[in-house]
This record gives structure tokens, sequence and C-alpha cells, in this order.
């Protein structure tokens, strides 16, 4: 329960923070990297109802405490945004899904999983988006978003369903 409240605080903030990363990149002429923080907002919020869920279904209230994001340079944005999701793929969720795993809640292994996996594909955008930063400056980058899970990747027509939850394609929103 402990660990659910931490990813549900986690998974707001990242959201709000994304969100004011994406105005930024918007005003720095980012129009890609704009898309790409909008799409994992909604991928963030996604995650936090889920973990919600979790919580209420255990009987107890979810509580996230919203910071101020910490806004900088789209760059510097995109280089939190990176050591943010690779702490949370490589750290936090590993070590949450055992502890769920030891306590046998299905439901916590579940939502921690499916936010995981999202992860990785959150932190290799930014990376391609920090590797090809001046590319990103036009429009035109497209994202798919699983609006059961939060999976997210760049829009891919050979998609048919998701591939950490396996909803159709329809239940995907595309954020451009
Ligand atoms: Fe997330
Ligand atoms: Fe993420
Ligand atoms: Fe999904």
């Amino acid at each position: 329960l402990e660990n659910l409240q931490a990813a549900f605080n986690g998974e707001s903030n990242a959201k709000a923070k994304y969100e004011a990363f994406a105005v930024k990149a918007e005003e720095e002429g980012y129009k890609s990297v704009a898309a790409l923080f909008r799409a994992a907002s909604q991928s963030e919020g996604i995650h936090a109802k889920k973990h919600a869920a979790v919580i209420t279904g255990m009987g107890a209230e979810p509580k996230a405490e919203i910071a101020k994001p910490d806004v900088k340079s789209t760059k510097e944005n995109l280089e939190a945004a990176l050591a943010g999701e690779t702490y949370e793929k490589e750290t936090m969720y590993p070590e949450f899904i055992k502890q769920a795993e030891a306590e046998k809640n299905r439901a916590a292994v579940r939502t921690f999983r499916g936010a995981m996996l999202a992860e990785v594909e959150h932190a290799k955008l930014y990376k391609q988006a920090l590797a090809e930063l001046d590319a990103w400056k036009a429009a035109g980058k497209e994202f798919m978003v699983c609006q059961v899970c939060g999976y997210t990747e760049m829009s891919n027509p050979a998609l048919v369903k998701c591939p950490v939850c396996s909803v159709p394609k329809e239940k995907f929103t595309v954020v451009k």
C-alpha cells in the first residue's frame, strides 16, 4: 500500500510536470517535443488512475501532493524526464513488483507492471528526442497512448493491439 501511494504520487507529479514541460517546449519552438510531453502526460495520468483504483480497492484513499514543476530549458527538461523514467523503470517499479509479488497482491503487480512497460517506452522516446533535438522542432511527430494502460509509442500503423494490455488499437488516442 505504501508503494502504491508512492507510485500514485510519482505518476500524479509526472503528469503535472510533463504538462508544464509541453508548454515550455511550445514556447521554445520544439513542436514535436511538446507533443511527446503531452502524450507522456496523458499516459502518467492513466497510470495514476490505475494505481488509485488499486489503492481504493484495498480500502485506502489515494493521496498525492503535487509540487510546482521545476521548468528549465527543453533540453534540460528532457534530461530530467529521462532521469525520472530511468529511475522508475530500473529501480522503483522492479522493487515495487517484487514486494507486491511477495504479498501476492496481483492487482498491484499488474498496475506496477503496466506502468513500468510504458516508462520503458517513455525513456526511449526522450532519449531519441534528445539525440535529434533540432529535428524535433518541426511539428509532425505523432504518438499513440493506450487509454486503458497508458502504453505509449510513436505512431505505428502496424499496431493492432496494445502490447501491454491487449486492447485493440481503437482504444488508443493519437497525440500530436
Ligand atoms: Fe507512468
Ligand atoms: Fe513515464
Ligand atoms: Fe494498453
